[in-house]
């Protein structure tokens, strides 16, 4: 019987981007059955796939994860439990006895037709003599190519190992799917992956991340309070924070789909140290209660209150993969007591209050295209945020950022983006600069001449509010449909 395998794993086992694999579904070189892939198909277009390659997509996704800031996990949490382990290797067996039966099957029908037709042979009529032997010619050669390559085997150890080191996780209706490393919760790995999973507390109580099992093995991984009725357990509902996945999963899930279909939240955050790396701009690390994390797509922004302060507006910089720790780049502007206070005296444990969020600069992950990050200055706050997430879904085929600064101002986190150049073969990085004599419309040509067919490519811009409107022009004179643009002022200005 042939193998089929999911786009995710397919992605994983020959190291491309599921955007490229979709891009060879549309050219026809790669066939799909009910969503899946035939491994046979997928060999044949990517034949240099050695078993070898596994050490190489490790150290990839190693530093994928270092440079993009990741939950950070204990080291010994990177492998699933034994009882995980023994049930995918349990599940493994299984399917490879089935697929030995079937063969030999295959193999004693084959080899019964061969000396049929050798038996027939002899007897036939002289006209049909011809026939016979051309067909027995043709089963003598066709018995002979039903030997496994060796390249084939490899190929197909390297991908059973890959299922027991981890299991899918497919979500109806998206169809959205991400992987289970360790013993991760469901959850956990979900947000991981980029996914806007439903959910509220993240520890058992509230009951917002419930969700049925439609195939599938899973474990629970930690106690819950919250009950579900034995209505709700026979139709096969777990809580997605609280169980992890054994054996490949589909499950039916909740899943924001949009900025609308996330609630608004109202969380008293502490801080947890500020950092000016120039006199231009506060760096601000808070952290939410563990009971009560901010959920929120990459690209929003909220309104932080500091006690006795007005309220102002400020976007998330970091990736809604870490759902507990918060990051803000706020710009330093003369006269507003925010931005001096933070500079100033505010100390850690500090608390702010958060509403929120706002906003929907998001990425639109139905979009396989390649993405042009565009960041003025502190733009690249949300800028940021929405790169983390672009990684973390692992779906554009190519990320390309241009950070300009303007006078006085600096690429203040230069290292980081130099790290994603340096660890992903997907990304660059363009730093450039503002002058009095290359104004922003030069620097904006330059970009523009820097890109290739800038029609195909999703836009991504964040600079203070004035240029935004010299940015669209220049975007959408070069064949930039508005459809393919998103826009952002950089949010500075006090909630009102
Ligand atoms: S998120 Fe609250 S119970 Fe799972």
């Amino acid at each position: 019987m042939p193998r089929l395998i999911t786009l995710s794993r397919a992605a994983r086992l020959v190291g491309v981007k599921r955007g490229a694999l979709q891009t060879k579904i549309q050219q026809g070189e790669l066939r799909t059955f009910e969503g899946e892939l035939l491994l046979a198909d997928l060999l044949q277009v990517y034949p240099q796939t050695q078993v070898e390659d596994t050490t190489m997509l490790e150290r990839v996704e190693h530093i994928m994860e270092q440079a993009v800031n990741k939950i950070v996990r204990p080291a010994n949490d990177d492998l699933p439990d034994s009882d995980t382990l023994a049930a995918r290797i349990l599940a493994l067996g299984q399917e490879l006895a089935q697929a030995r039966q079937e063969a030999r099957r295959y193999n004693d029908l084959v080899t019964d037709l061969k000396q049929k037709l050798d038996e027939l042979g002899p007897e036939a009529e002289k006209t049909q003599e011809q026939t016979f032997s051309k067909l027995k010619d043709w089963f003598t050669l066709a018995l002979a190519s039903t030997e496994t390559p060796a390249d084939d085997s490899d190929f197909i150890a390297k991908e059973a190992f890959l299922r027991v080191m981890a299991a899918q996780v497919r979500i109806l209706p998206s169809g959205h799917e991400f992987f289970i490393e360790g013993s991760d919760s469901i959850l956990e790995a979900g947000l991981r992956g980029g996914l806007a999973l439903g959910y509220g507390c993240s520890n058992g109580n509230c009951g917002k991340c419930k969700a049925k099992v439609v195939s599938g093995q899973v474990k629970k991984i930690s106690r819950h309070d919250y009950a579900l009725s034995e209505t709700e357990k026979g139709l096969g509902y777990i809580l997605t924070c609280a169980n992890t996945a054994v054996t490949d999963v589909v499950l039916e899930a909740e899943e924001a789909l949009g900025s609308h279909d996330i609630p608004q939240q109202e969380i008293d955050i502490r801080v947890k140290k500020t950092e000016c790396p120039n006199d231009r701009v506060i760096i601000l690390h808070a952290k939410t209660p563990r009971t009560s994390r901010l959920r929120f797509l990459a690209g929003q922004y909220l309104s932080l209150e500091l006690a006795g302060l007005p309220a102002q507006y400020c976007s998330l910089a970091s990736c809604p993969c870490d759902d507990m720790n918060l990051q803000f780049h706020i710009s330093v502007t003369t006269g507003s007591p925010f931005s001096e206070q933070l500079a100033g005296s505010v100390k850690a444990n500090t608390v702010i209050s958060i509403k929120g969020p706002k906003g929907a600069f998001t990425l639109n992950e139905d979009s396989p295209r390649s993405i042009v990050f565009i960041a003025i200055n502190a733009g690249f706050g949300p800028v940021k945020s929405l790169i983390e997430h672009a990684m973390a879904l692992d779906i554009a085929e190519n990320l390309y950022l241009y950070w300009m600064t303007t006078p006085g101002n600096s690429h203040y986190l230069g290292n980081l983006c130099r790290a994603w150049d340096d660890a992903l073969d997907n990304f660059r990085y363009r730093p450039l600069e503002v002058t009095d004599r290359k104004p922003v419309a030069d620097v904006l040509a330059e970009i523009i001449a820097d890109l290739d067919a800038i029609e195909e490519l999703d836009f991504y811009v964040c600079t203070p509010g004035p240029i935004l409107e010299t940015v669209e022009t220049a975007l959408t004179n070069n064949g930039v449909s508005a459809s393919r643009l998103q826009l952002e002022p950089v949010r500075e200005s006090q909630t009102g």
